[in-house]
């Protein structure tokens, strides 16, 4: 079976409802990424940043997978496909997908401030200060904020070694090591880039960009890679 890689942003999940974080009325519109996304935030206001999270956490309880989370999980009646995602919602586990790795952390998970080994499935929207981990210490989400490493780049990137297609969707490709994923792919691979903005097409070879939401776009493009397999 052919590999497919599909390096996936927020603009994935922007028609299940889910803000984005940089286009118009996105989340780093609303907030300051040092208030509410980094070690230092969470030493100096931990309040704000449960909310932060209690808040997406309570939006993506309510939403659903869209046409093209629905899509991928598809594309595995024929490809061998690896997700990868920026995303920290669960949509394309809840819209099929079998192979989701989260470089980012996931919002419905939440660790222990002591010992990072010990994660939880959250069953509620809501992490409070007092929660706390097995060992008694408080419990923080389960994202990788700004300034810390990216436990699972470097499998991300040895998976993208391995691909024989690549599709990158909606994501603006401005924050590495994610958006450095692709030059991992081999250069004879086909491209794909689905976003209908597409302001940062990377230099990358055998690239096609399609400019079009990713409802419409991975949908049209999984029915064609569906067809030629
Ligand atoms: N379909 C496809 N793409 C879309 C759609 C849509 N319906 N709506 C918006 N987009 C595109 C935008 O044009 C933009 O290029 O999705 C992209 C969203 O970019 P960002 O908001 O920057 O999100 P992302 O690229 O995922 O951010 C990367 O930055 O703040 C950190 O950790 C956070 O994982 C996040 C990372």
């Amino acid at each position: 079976m052919k590999r497919i890689v599909v390096l996936t942003g927020a603009g994935v999940s922007a028609e299940s409802g889910l803000k984005t974080f940089r286009d118009a009325d996105g989340l780093w519109h609303n907030h300051r990424i040092e208030d509410v996304a980094t070690p230092g935030a969470w030493l100096k206001n931990m309040d704000l940043v449960l909310e932060f999270y209690n808040e997406r956490r309570k939006n993506l309880l309510e939403a659903k997978p869209n046409a093209a989370h629905m899509a991928l999980a598809r594309l595995e009646e024929k490809y061998d496909v690896q997700i990868i995602t920026q995303n920290v919602d669960d949509l394309h586990e809840r819209g099929g997908s079998t192979r989701v790795l989260h470089l980012h952390g996931e919002l419905r998970k939440a660790r222990s401030t002591a010992d990072p080994s010990l994660v939880y499935e959250l069953e509620s929207w809501e992490l409070k200060r007092g929660d706390l981990c097995g060992k008694g210490y408080q419990l923080r989400p389960h994202i990788v904020w700004f300034g810390e490493p990216v436990p699972l780049i470097t499998e991300a990137a040895e998976l993208c070694t391995q691909a024989d297609i690549c599709i990158v969707i909606g994501t603006s490709l401005q924050v590495y090591p994610a958006a450095g994923l692709i030059h991992y792919v081999f250069q004879g691979a086909p491209k794909f880039l689905i976003d209908p903005k597409a302001e940062h097409v990377p230099m990358v070879e055998n690239l096609e960009v399609i400019k079009k939401t990713a409802g419409e776009g991975v949908v049209e493009l999984v029915g064609k890679l569906l067809r030629e397999c």
